[in-house]
């Protein structure tokens, strides 16, 4: 058989995660601070997929490819495959035609994390040879996602793309198993009302035709951190499972349990409360830093408290007199208290910028 391929759609814009992704791509905003696109990527490098193709969108392509580089660094090939415009998943794998050939692939979303990686599903989808294998989980808000109906025998019956009224609570995960015959399927079917071709009408297109599609339910958990709140809760599960690694320079100062502290970050008079990770030259100072926080590189964080929070890199925070918790903090962002009178709230804010005072 042919190796399999590897497709990751890391195109789209981002809209849930603004303003972050005015600015930078969705798929590169830090987990555990590194780029949720990373953790794609080895899964894909772990399963034994040595050529992956990347969608890129025109804008947000670069910073991409930039960071992610030739692949060499994870083991893998990477191609790098720009889609002209955001219209769709299935159209994304058409553009992604000429890159994938006959070969069958495995299709990631590049902003979603699945917890211990793709390899069994590879060796099902190897094993069972079905036209496509798609994955599965039960979830509360099923409205936001693909949802599958599945038949008496356990079978594919129907999918439906963000259903006002879901049949069921199963969403399609973001990864995906397919032979070449998905691109058919994608020539096939018409736009969605949303105006995107979808890989969901695709699929429904393949059972419609009497084609095998293998679903899975998958057993870990599974995140599309396409907004804050999944964010935070990526960044938690990812954490949970770090290896504490102090390489940092510390004064006066304390770390508890899971942490890792990269090397050229300084703390001076901190207490560091794990599962937390902070970044290279990022600097601590009277400072507490609680559980669930990934401070990026080069940050600063002094007289103040930051709990269950990401920030990007170059973000500071000082003189707080509250604790920050569960929150977002893009590249260079500055959150600072000045002790003149009279007092006051300043801001400058980017566009769909958030701010709650609690
Ligand atoms: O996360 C799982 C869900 O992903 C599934 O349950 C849905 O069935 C599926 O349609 C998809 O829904 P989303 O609305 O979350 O997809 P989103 O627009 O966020 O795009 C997913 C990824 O694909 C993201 O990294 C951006 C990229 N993308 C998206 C589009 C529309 C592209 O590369 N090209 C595109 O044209």
């Amino acid at each position: 058989m042919a190796p399999l391929k590897g497709l990751i759609l890391s195109g789209g814009k981002g809209t849930r995660l603004r303003p972050i992704t005015h600015t930078s791509a969705k798929q590169l905003v830090p987990v555990a601070n590194r780029p949720v696109l990373f953790y794609g990527i080895e899964a894909m490098a772990d399963a034994g997929i040595e050529e992956i193709g990347i969608i890129i969108a025109p804008e947000t392509g670069p910073e991409i490819q930039e960071v992610a580089g030739d692949g060499s660094r994870f083991g893998v090939k990477i191609t790098y495959i720009t889609q002209d415009q955001p219209a769709g998943l299935a159209h994304a794998v058409l553009t992604a035609e000429p890159f994938l050939g006959e070969s069958s692939f495995v299709m990631y979303l590049g902003d979603n994390l699945l917890q211990g990686g793709i390899r069994e599903l590879v060796t099902a989808f190897q094993a069972n040879d079905p036209d496509a294998l798609i994955l599965l989980t039960p979830v509360d808000d099923p409205e936001n996602f693909g949802v599958a109906e599945l038949g008496e025998d356990g079978g594919v019956v129907r999918l439906a793309e963000k259903p006002k009224e879901p049949k069921t609570n199963l969403a399609l995960v973001g990864v995906y198993m397919f032979t070449a015959g998905i691109h058919d399927a994608a020539r096939a079917i018409e736009p969605s009302p949303r105006g995107e071709l979808e890989i969901t009408d695709a699929i429904q297109h393949l059972v419609d035709t009497g084609k095998r599609v293998e679903p899975h339910v998958v057993r870990g958990w599974w995140k599309d951190t396409g907004r804050l709140a999944d964010m935070l809760e990526a960044n938690r599960l990812i954490l949970d499972v770090i290896e504490t690694r102090v390489d940092g320079e510390l004064t006066e100062s304390q770390v508890d349990g899971r942490v890792i502290v990269e090397a050229g970050a300084t703390l001076l008079r901190a207490t560091v409360r794990g599962p937390a990770v902070i970044g290279a030259g990022t600097h601590l100072e009277d400072c507490y830093v609680g559980p669930y926080s990934a401070i990026g590189e080069n940050c600063v964080v002094q007289d103040a408290e930051v709990e269950h929070s990401i920030l990007l890199a170059g973000a500071e925070v000082r003189g707080l007199d509250g604790r920050m918790e569960s929150s977002l903090l893009g590249r260079d962002v500055k959150i600072t208290r000045s002790k003149r009178q009279p007092r006051a709230y300043r801001f400058m804010v980017g566009d769909t910028s958030e701010i709650e005072i609690l």
